[in-house]
């Protein structure tokens, strides 16, 4: 076994802000860095943003700012989303960074020096969403199958990194070692792409047509491709050449992708490591796409998931369980609200949050709060004693190979067993029978030793929520969430429990209230409708009460579970969320911008799952809603008197 691990993520592009897909990317790294910290290996975790290039300009056009400004903006707002999952990167990278800079001119002369760049005039398809050009095969009738548009015809001199004479080193290489591609169907695809000859890959971009990016240290008339750059952040991130870092973690590589990017880390990455003499990663992991209700994720859709918008509905540990449960490493999944908030309180509320406390009930009740002694009889207890020792082998062996999905219904299976095991030995009866049973005993630490060895193996998914499990059974958190606490039999007889509160609070009504709730708001809308022409007379003080202000909508996005609900982002001046029942008349698209007068002090209310911190005002005629939009000088947070 390594001793040592660095795992990275994509370095995510800064034209859009953080969503779902790279949440779930950037979790998985963070779930995989704790599994391996927490089996006893040294650990290196590296995430960070891509800066340059054309969609990048264009962006940054868009909002009116330099693309420098841009960047730092957009890169912020990375850095800032993922201490709000307890994501905890060893390093944030930018491709701006000037020690990126200098090992990508680094690398890139050593290439030119060897012999393995070639000037020469090309003419090809160019789609200028990929920011490469495009052979014939990759097209879906004539299309770009991403962005759906034609590529565009362009010739023009550039430098080319002959690759092509590293492709049978790279099918060997591929074929010898099978971990180096996972899971298989992508290690497959290469494969199969690498049946016709490769292209050699185009590596600059003319200064003319694109001046955002790392100039080429033997022409400065050119600037190097994205793709060059971005994924030399691999090695900057390691301190390349010289550092104690790169010494020590390259070996032990392991990049985790979307299947968007295979082509790139799983073609040109490893023939740009091959050519400057270095060995490639040790594994690709290649994940699925999150689609929403079986569509992609899009702004123009307006079904955009944002990392904060899933941590204040669900909570962080929720979040980060549900992501990794909801999909299987390799294959796409759906998101839904619904779904999400079956498996809390399935899984968590009700299968581990009520046996934990279930089970610390019974020991305070029969046992004083203290840990009983295991008495290694026979019964249901035993079996569970059995399946739970069993399972760390398993789970280890699944966390490994990236199949965190199975790990963890592993570790349900084991969770079920256990309230079963309550059903079956029935405690209070036994207790009832004989205060001081050895069965009762038995059973109860069984329980108890379940639990705790099941909260170390949750631990890198679950981290919060593990250390309250393992306070609550009187353990000392630190050595129970090492490789230490994953053998059997460490909780110590006499040891005192606690009971804990809300461990995973059940979200949403139950059928019944929910009935009731929408019946009780059908009332009021009856009601409402019959007042609506009559209009009160109200004093000034009544009016003074309403604190109305000019709020500026900086996101939009379809309410996840609500047809007729936009969520908004507003500023007014600080930054809020608020639920408007206005689908049917806008799109997200065309209120982000724009500046609207919006009721400040209201008290929140939860609309579907959201909590709505204010409400947005609207004109209403015989021709549908109308913004009631304010000049764009007028400063988010101005009062309206
Ligand atoms: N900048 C390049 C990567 C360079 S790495 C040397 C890039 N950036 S990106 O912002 O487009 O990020 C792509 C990655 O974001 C995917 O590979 C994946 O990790 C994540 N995802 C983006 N959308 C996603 C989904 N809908 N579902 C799952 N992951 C997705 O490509």
């Amino acid at each position: 076994m390594d001793e040592r691990f660095y795992i990275t993520t994509p370095i995510y592009y800064v034209n859009a802000e953080p969503h779902l897909g790279h949440a779930y990317t950037t979790v998985v790294a963070d779930v995989q860095r704790r599994f391996h910290r927490l089996i006893g290996k040294e650990t290196f975790f590296l995430t960070g943003t891509d800066e340059h290039g054309d969609k990048i300009v264009q962006a940054a056009k868009k909002m009116g700012v330099s693309p420098k400004e841009y960047t730092d903006i957009i890169s912020q707002k990375f850095r800032e989303t993922w201490p709000l999952l307890n994501i905890v990167p060893d390093r944030f990278i930018r491709t701006t960074d000037p020690e990126h800079k200098k090992t990508v001119q680094l690398i890139l002369q050593k290439v030119y020096d060897q012999g393995d760049i070639e000037f020469r005039e090309y003419e090809g398809l160019y789609c200028f969403g990929c920011e490469r050009f495009l052979i014939e095969r990759e097209l879906e009738d004539g299309k770009c199958p991403d962005h759906k548009v034609e590529p565009t015809p362009l010739k023009e001199k550039n430098y080319f990194f002959l690759m092509s004479k590293y492709q049978d080193w790279l099918i060997d290489h591929i074929k010898k070692n099978p971990e180096f591609i996972q899971p298989k169907r992508y290690k497959n695809e290469v494969l199969s792409f690498l049946k016709d000859p490769l292209e050699d890959l185009c590596i600059s971009r003319p200064k003319s047509r694109l001046s955002w990016g790392i100039p080429l240290p033997f022409d400065e008339g050119f600037v190097t491709y994205v793709w060059f750059d971005a994924l030399i952040n691999y090695l900057t991130g390691l301190d390349y050449p010289e550092g104690e870092r790169f010494k020590r973690f390259w070996g032990v590589t392991h990049h985790v992708i979307a299947k968007d990017i295979l082509k790139p880390h799983g073609i040109y990455w490893p023939i740009m490591l091959h050519a400057i003499g270095l060995s490639p990663y040790k594994s690709l992991h290649v994940h699925g796409y999150w689609r929403i209700k079986e569509e992609k994720m899009s702004k123009s859709l307006g079904n955009i998931i944002r990392p904060k918008w899933l941590v204040d509905n669900f909570g962080v540990d929720q979040t980060r369980y549900c992501l990794m449960r909801e999909m299987s490493f390799g294959l796409d999944a759906n998101f839904s609200y619904e779904s999400f908030v079956t498996r809390i309180n399935a899984d968590l509320a009700n299968d581990l949050g009520n046996l934990l406390s279930r089970s610390i009930t019974m020991v305070q009740k029969y046992r004083k709060g203290l840990v009983p002694e295991e008495r290694n009889l026979d019964g249901p207890q035993d079996e569970l004693r059995h399946e739970a020792k069993g399972l760390v082998a398993k789970w280890k062996e699944l966390m490994d190979s990236f199949s965190v999905h199975s790990a963890l219904s592993e570790v349900w299976k084991v969770l079920n067993l256990a309230n079963k095991v309550i059903d079956k030995t029935a405690p209070w009866a036994l207790f009832k029978e004989e205060k001081d049973s050895k069965v009762l005993d038995d059973v109860l630490y069984t329980l108890l030793e379940t639990l705790r060895l099941s909260a170390v193996m949750i631990s890198p998914v679950m981290p919060e929520a593990s250390k309250r499990i393992i306070e609550s059974l009187g353990m000392d958190q630190e050595k129970e969430l090492s490789k230490e606490g994953l053998f059997w039999g460490r909780l110590i007889s006499g040891t005192g429990t606690k009971k804990v509160k809300h461990l995973f609070p059940r979200i949403g009504p139950s059928k019944k209230e929910a009935k009731e709730e929408a019946q009780k708001k059908d009332k009021k809308v009856d009601k409402g409708k019959k007042m609506e022409e009559k209009t009160s007379v109200i004093t000034i003080d009544d009016f003074s009460k309403v604190d109305l202000r000019i709020a500026e909508i900086v996101d939009a996005q379809k309410h996840p579970n609500a047809d007729r609900l936009l969520v908004l982002r507003v500023r007014c001046p600080d930054e809020r969320t608020i639920v408007a029942g206005i689908a049917q008349a806008f799109s997200p698209d065309e209120l982000i911008g724009k500046k609207v007068v919006v009721v400040s002090n209201l008290k929140p209310v939860k609309l579907r799952g959201v909590e709505s911190k204010g409400m947005l005002l609207v004109a209403k005629d015989t021709s549908g809603l109308h913004l009631l939009e304010i000049s764009k000088d007028t400063e988010p947070g101005a009062k309206v008197s």
